[in-house]
């Protein structure tokens, strides 16, 4: 796992969208694509670049049960208000958070996935580890599947709802063995509140615990972060 430590936000995300540039170049067509307010400025980023993505597939991470599409909150609402609006993929792909039948969503898009293999995979971290929504103790030889969300994460994502009450409880979610088989990775950590869960990822643990150490038999995974080492650390 490589690392880029950043003293500018800026400069991390200009490597971010460089990194993107740089594997469409190499062939990637296939993107898996993350939400969360850590991607925000980088899609702002991208919008403002001459990148076409019209021959490209995108899949994304996660979707919450329960919202539809048009719903604010929704991650099909994020994607076409942040990204998908200003640069179409030709088929954009995520979860449907109002199929009636779990076992038949989580299948179907889970073919889609084997269909269409991942070329390349951006990542959010959550502050508990997660990836995607695969929450602490998911296996990881887990394929895309449905999941209760944990309180802390529901708490983490309550500042983008009016409540915590309207934060969904459960949520489809690619996972760690569909996000590992991408050829390409790329986490983004950003922020004081990932420290912790950033340093545990960085100390090479691999335990399903903390869902992003899976990452660590990856053989092409590049993090960047604007969290610099602690010095004078015992
Ligand atoms: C959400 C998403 C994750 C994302 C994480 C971090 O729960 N499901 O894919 O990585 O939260 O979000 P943020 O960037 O807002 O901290």
């Amino acid at each position: 796992m490589k690392v880029k430590r950043f003293s500018s936000m800026d400069d991390l995300y200009s490597h971010a969208v460089a990194t993107i540039v740089e594997a469409k170049n190499n062939g990637a067509t296939t993107f898996g694509l993350a939400t969360g307010g850590t991607m925000e400025p980088l899609y702002a980023k991208i919008c403002k670049t001459d990148i076409d993505f019209s021959h490209c597939i995108s899949f994304n991470l996660d979707e919450y049960v329960g919202l539809e599409a048009t719903h604010q909150q929704s991650y099909a609402y994020y994607m076409n208000k942040h990204l998908l609006n200003q640069k179409p993929f030709l088929a954009s792909y995520l979860p449907d958070g109002l199929a009636v039948d779990p076992l038949v969503e989580t299948a179907r898009y889970e073919g889609l996935l084997q269909q269409y293999p991942l070329d390349f995979q951006l990542l959010g971290i959550g502050q508990n580890g997660h990836i995607g929504f695969n929450e602490p103790g998911t296996s990881f030889a887990s394929l895309t599947h449905l999941v209760t969300l944990e309180e802390s994460t529901r708490q983490a994502n309550a500042r983008f709802f009016s409540s915590i009450d309207e934060v969904p409880r459960q949520a489809y979610t690619m996972g760690i063995q569909s996000i590992m088989r991408a050829k390409c990775i790329l986490l983004l950590a950003v922020g004081e509140a990932k420290r912790e869960v950033l340093e545990r990822l960085l100390a090479s643990d691999y335990t399903e615990d903390v869902p992003a150490t899976a990452l660590s038999k990856h053989p092409n995974v590049m993090v960047l972060t604007d969290l610099q080492e602690e010095e004078n650390k015992l």
